[in-house]
């Protein structure tokens, strides 16, 4: 199968099969997911899952670049979209388009995504009248924690709900060719599903949204984490500790390695 494109993801809009979204930051995880899905997210929530950072300000362009060219190798199927990190775009349109172009060349990924609503909308515009796709990212935007507070539901008060349906119009206008929603209570995201012109992918959002996505470690039990929003399809941390219990026994035990583990030397 071709990569999808852009315009392939644009055109399932509303009513059909919804699009499916995972994250990957590695090599075999990609290899493991693509055949199963129609986007693969490089999400700076690597700063948490995989560098233990206590949140994604200070996740860096390299780090994204870096993990976003070993997913682009790890895949075939999915379109591979990038984060962008904090501090990397929200300046200028001119500093967005360097940091995006710097991604798109460094890894081979074909769009990227980047948090904020109304603000963001020129650049958004900028990026994607240059050969740059834009994915939004609107409600719960994990880097402006700093100014949230938290990381809970957004757009429980009507002001809030208001201001978060007028950031997604505002992207959505602005061209972005799809859009996150985070963490927001279950009407708005289906306000704006029926509103924009883009598709609309959820996290903690509505199954009436036009597509989901999880962050892949979240969904097998890898990270340990309590939002709502996550499903555990797995608790793959039990498995590895298991694992290595196991290992760690037979080591001691000097039953590993065994015969089939060994050279044997030549006769
Ligand atoms: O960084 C990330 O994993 C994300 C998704 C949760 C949407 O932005
Ligand atoms: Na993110």
């Amino acid at each position: 199968r071709k990569r999808l494109t852009v315009p392939a993801i644009r055109q399932r809009k509303g009513g059909g099969e919804p699009l499916v979204m995972l994250t990957a930051y590695t090599v075999r995880t990609a290899q493991l997911l693509d055949p199963h899905c129609d986007m693969l997210l490089v999400g700076d929530s690597l700063g948490q899952v995989i560098y233990g950072l206590p949140s994604t300000v200070p996740v860096t362009l390299e780090m994204m670049a870096a993990h976003g060219a070993a997913v682009v190798r790890g895949s075939y199927h999915a379109l591979v979209v990038i984060d962008m990190p904090f501090g990397s775009y929200e300046g200028s349109p001119q500093q967005a388009f360097d940091s995006a172009a710097l991604l798109l060349k460094q890894t081979g990924a074909a769009a990227v995504k980047l948090e904020g609503g109304a603000a963001m909308a020129p650049t958004v515009r900028f990026l994607s009248e240059r050969g740059i796709p834009v994915m939004g990212h609107v409600g719960l935007t994990p880097q402006a924690v700093n100014v949230l507070g938290g990381y809970g539901a957004r757009g429980r008060s009507d002001a809030e709900a208001e201001a978060i349906a007028a950031d997604a119009t505002a992207i959505a206008e602005a061209g972005a060719f799809a859009l996150v929603i985070e963490g927001v209570v279950e009407p708005i995201a289906i306000r704006i599903t029926e509103s924009v012109a883009c598709p609309t992918i959820g996290i903690g959002a509505s199954a009436r949204c036009d597509g989901q996505v999880l962050v892949a470690e979240d969904m097998l039990g890898l990270f340990e984490r309590t939002a709502r929003f996550v499903k555990r399809y797995d608790d793959m941390a039990a498995r590895i500790s298991d694992a290595a219990e196991r290992y760690a026994a037979e080591v001691r035990a000097r039953t590993f390695p065994g015969p089939e583990q060994i050279y044997a030397a030549k006769v």
